[in-house]
């Protein structure tokens, strides 16, 4: 029989990485709490009607679509914001706005893979629904600083654009939503010569030049900038004041660092605003992104509802831990082992193991029925703190011996304080 592989693009975690996973995957949740959102779990195979309605080309062409055995087009879920928008427009359809709601767990793409690009990955995903304020925009982004900063990373900063800008100069140069899309799509991939040649006049390629140029440090002098560049085009008049007015709730309510980037666009189509990807400075991949969407929930037969979001790649926070040495790699706590001498104490060996945990202590039981010596070489590798040594004799006086095996010292104990003497 050949071994079998994972396929390409997916990975097993194991141990340490599944660890930091999960404790990054708790800090999402605890991050959620601490900003009003609700959990929900939605389903991994989604129509692929849906999913294709308003993602746009770039992701539409790397989805895992299949036919179920119903015959259904179908297909693994590329990321959240359908599933929710879906959600919202049906059973959630009379609850109370704003609607803020998170979800975790892997979704899948066709991409290339490599270093932080991966076909299988995971998303912690928040969506606000029904406010159209720049507070909410402001929240998103605050939110995101707070899961960043409370996973210990350190020098990171936000790049935030807004989509109505280009997408204003655009319509009012005549151009067409499928052309202004594949614009958008073009400045995404940074290709800026293509973008442009999908251009009509020449001066709208010049007032798009001028925002591809743009690169300034400090946000006002950069919005400043813009709107002397746009001062022909109303509507993009307005969405610069509107990320103006996100930037300054931003600024003014924490110590983000952010630069404010005209000609920046993101792969999905559905953005209608504000836009933001957030970085370390260690890695040239972005960590998490998102911004608002005020016609998705529509195009989905719903209510008109504004909508603002955001997605953290959780593989890629995964690296950014790791480039940073940062404090919140995983530490897998695995105290204790407990190890019976021979056959006569096994039960009481396992009572012992039970009440241990029942106090919230990390219990391993030699469970290869190894002797002591093998058993205990066996803890001291895999770095456990100590070794319950259950004896007939020390039992029968109702105590144990505790082995420390990082001072290489050990004590006979009295069960009544075995769980003082493993927690001191
Ligand atoms: P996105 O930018 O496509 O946005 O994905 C969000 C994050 O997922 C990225 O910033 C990145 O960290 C991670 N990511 C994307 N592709 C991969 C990959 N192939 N391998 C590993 N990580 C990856 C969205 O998905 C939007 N739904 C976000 C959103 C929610 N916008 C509004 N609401």
């Amino acid at each position: 029989m050949p071994t079998f592989q994972t396929v390409r693009g997916m990975r097993d975690l194991v141990g340490k990485e599944a660890q930091t996973f999960t404790n990054i995957i708790t800090k999402a949740q605890e991050t959620a709490l601490l900003f009003g959102f609700k959990e929900v779990f939605t389903p991994h195979v989604e129509s692929l009607d849906l999913l294709s309605a308003k993602t746009g080309d770039e992701i539409r062409q790397r989805m895992f679509i299949f036919e179920d055995l119903g015959g259904r087009q179908v297909a693994l879920r590329p990321e959240f914001t359908a599933s929710i928008a879906r959600l919202t427009t049906s059973t959630l359809k009379n609850e109370p706005k704003p609607l803020k709601l998170f979800s975790v767990g892997t979704v899948y793409r066709y991409d290339e893979p490599q270093r932080g690009r991966y076909r299988e990955f995971w998303q912690s995903n928040f969506e606000l629904m029904g406010a159209d304020k720049p507070e909410a925009d402001t929240e998103i982004i605050l939110l995101t600083d707070k899961f960043m900063q409370v996973l210990g990373l350190q020098g990171y900063a936000f790049k935030i654009g807004h989509i109505g800008i280009i997408k204003s100069i655009l319509s009012q140069d005549g151009i067409d939503e499928k052309t202004q899309n594949a614009v958008l799509q073009r400045m995404d991939k940074k290709e800026y010569d293509l973008a442009l040649k999908l251009v009509n006049s020449e001066k709208c390629q010049n007032t798009l030049q001028g925002l591809i140029d743009l690169k300034g440090k400090d946000w006002r002098d950069t919005l400043e900038q813009i709107n002397a560049l746009v001062s022909g085009y109303e509507k993009a008049k307005d969405a610069t004041k509107n990320l103006a007015d996100v930037l300054t709730l931003v600024t003014s309510s924490s110590e983000i660092s952010l630069t404010a980037e005209p000609a920046f666009a993101r792969g999905l189509e559905y953005y209608t605003g504000m836009i933001f990807e957030v970085y370390i400075p260690q890695l040239e991949i972005a960590l998490g992104g998102g911004g608002r969407y005020n016609r998705l929930i529509e195009a989905f037969g719903g209510e008109s509802t504004p909508a603002v979001g955001c997605a953290h790649g959780v593989d890629r926070v995964a690296i950014a831990l790791q480039t940073q040495n940062a404090a919140y790699l995983a530490k897998v706590e695995r105290d204790v082992v407990v190890i019976p001498v021979n056959e006569s104490v096994k039960v009481d060996a396992l009572k012992i193991a039970q009440l241990l945990r029942s106090r919230g202590v990390s219990v391993e039981f030699e469970l290869m029925g190894r002797k002591m010596g093998k058993a205990l070489e066996d803890a001291d590798k895999r770095g456990l703190d100590y070794a319950v040594i259950v004896g007939e004799r020390e039992f029968k006086e109702g105590s144990v011996v505790v082995k420390d095996l990082k001072k290489r010292e050990q004590v006979t104990v009295l069960l009544s304080e075995l769980f003082e003497k493993i927690k001191s």
